[in-house]
């Protein structure tokens, strides 16, 4: 199993090996990063020359009418597809963390739900802030915040017994940032639902990697960011779902002209949009909306199925050259060992885990350059993208750590980290 041939022959049997050939690949560059930006489709580019040079340059105004005010609508319907929910229930546009804010102040403010907010250790920070922002801007109670013991997955008993002693809107992430745990959606929307409560799960390290299906999993609220596995590009616009049963019941707290009824009538009362669209609140980004297309066509294609599928298949290839061959050189495994528990990163640590990323990063002579993404303060996330990362990459990968632990290369680097990692 550790050899360079078996991970081609895995390549050669992958059914989506052709999907490798639809990105951008610079030379001698492996890339894992895990996951905070995708890859550019190769149809992107021309998707933004056309917008560039045709759409904006030449036909200026007029372009609204004829191609971008039905744009963020036809987005809507590409990530309701990956969802499978309906496109009346997708909102696309803004980022996650103000998606979060309309939907977490919506649902705490309906009425329909003891209005505690909650949340866990395990949640991107920026979800924590916006619940802590939306506490102290009402007459709510503190935030909740469940802590777990360890950073590897949740305690779902601890978290059970603080939403039935504090029923309301909790935040999860699907997959946690760090570690890649998959909380079990569907039991926990059930158990929330069982005790009035509602989750509204951050989607972003799972749509595109996650065979999700919101609706047999009883999901009724969430957001997410096209980034990352989507490849929609750096600061494509985040989504926001909302079941069909409860938008009705939902007031957003951004009265913007988009989210008017009729916004072209320039009336001077605000009257909100019936259905998802109240949700929106300023212009739409034309120049990131329109390339994201790009990459939720080619998931699309893929399947999220087959996509998910591949994931486990290269997941489990990783973790087991990991065990075998870092295990021994001092690395900790950090994700989850059982695939039901792991979205599509492995995260690993090291007591040298940050001059480690250095050397994947600053490579000797003759060695590709690596890039996976150092978390603090010790986790080195490498992020498997299922439409492109190869096993070649990954068997690669490990050799490269086994070199720079085992020569201590790592000594070639001091400790100094920079702001953006
Ligand atoms: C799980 C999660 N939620 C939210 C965000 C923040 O998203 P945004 O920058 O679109 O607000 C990130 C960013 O990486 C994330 O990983």
């Amino acid at each position: 199993m550790n050899t360079l041939e078996f991970a081609q022959q895995c390549d050669r049997n992958d059914e989506l090996s052709s999907f490798y050939h639809r990105f951008q690949h610079p030379d001698d560059l492996i890339y894992l990063d895990g996951n905070s930006l995708g890859k550019q489709p190769l149809e992107t580019e021309a998707i933004i020359d056309e917008l560039l040079k045709e759409q904006w340059g030449k036909n200026l105004i007029r372009s609204w009418n004829d191609h971008w005010l039905d744009l963020p609508k036809n987005v809507a319907a590409h990530i309701a597809e990956i969802l499978k929910v309906k496109p009346s229930e997708v909102s696309v546009g803004e980022s996650t963390s103000v998606n979060l804010y309309k939907l977490a102040h919506a649902l705490v403010h309906s009425g329909k739900f003891q209005p505690q907010l909650i949340t866990d250790s395990l949640n991107f920070p920026t979800d924590n802030y916006i619940l802590e922002g939306i506490a102290t801007q009402g007459d709510l109670a503190k935030v909740i915040c469940v802590n777990h013991p360890s950073d590897l997955e949740a305690d779902l008993e601890c978290l059970k017994q603080t939403i039935r002693e504090n029923p309301g809107v909790i935040c999860l992430s699907l997959v946690s940032y760090k570690s890649a745990y998959l909380y079990p959606i569907k039991m926990l929307n059930k158990f929330a639902k069982d005790a009035n409560s509602i989750i509204i799960w951050d989607l972003s390290h799972a749509v595109g990697a996650v065979n999700l299906d919101l609706k047999n999993t009883g999901t009724l609220a969430a957001i997410g960011c096209t980034y990352k596995y989507l490849n929609g590009g750096p600061g494509a616009p985040a989504f926001l779902y909302v079941d069909e049963g409860l938008i009705d019941e939902l007031k957003s707290p951004v009265q913007g002209w988009f989210g008017h009824s009729n916004p072209f009538d320039f009336a001077s009362e605000f009257k909100p949009a019936a259905g998802i669209d109240k949700f929106k609140a300023g212009t739409p980004q034309i120049l990131s909306l329109a390339p994201l297309k790009a990459g939720l066509s080619l998931t699309l294609e893929a399947s999220t199925k087959k996509i998910r599928a591949k994931s486990i298949a290269t997941s489990s290839y990783l973790l087991d050259l990991v065990q075998s061959e870092l295990v021994p050189l001092g690395f900790t495994i950090e994700s989850p060992l059982e695939v039901e528990k792991r979205g599509s990163h492995i995260t690993l640590s090291h007591q040298e885990s940050w001059r480690i990323c250095q050397c994947l990063q600053h490579p000797i002579a003759n060695r590709p350059t690596i890039i996976v993404d150092f978390r603090p303060d010790r986790f080195i996330r490498i992020g498997i993208t299922p439409l492109y990362t190869r096993f070649e990459d990954l068997w690669k990968t490990v050799e490269r750590l086994k070199e720079i632990v085992s020569t201590e290369e790592y000594l070639r680097h001091d400790g100094k980290k920079p702001v953006v990692t």
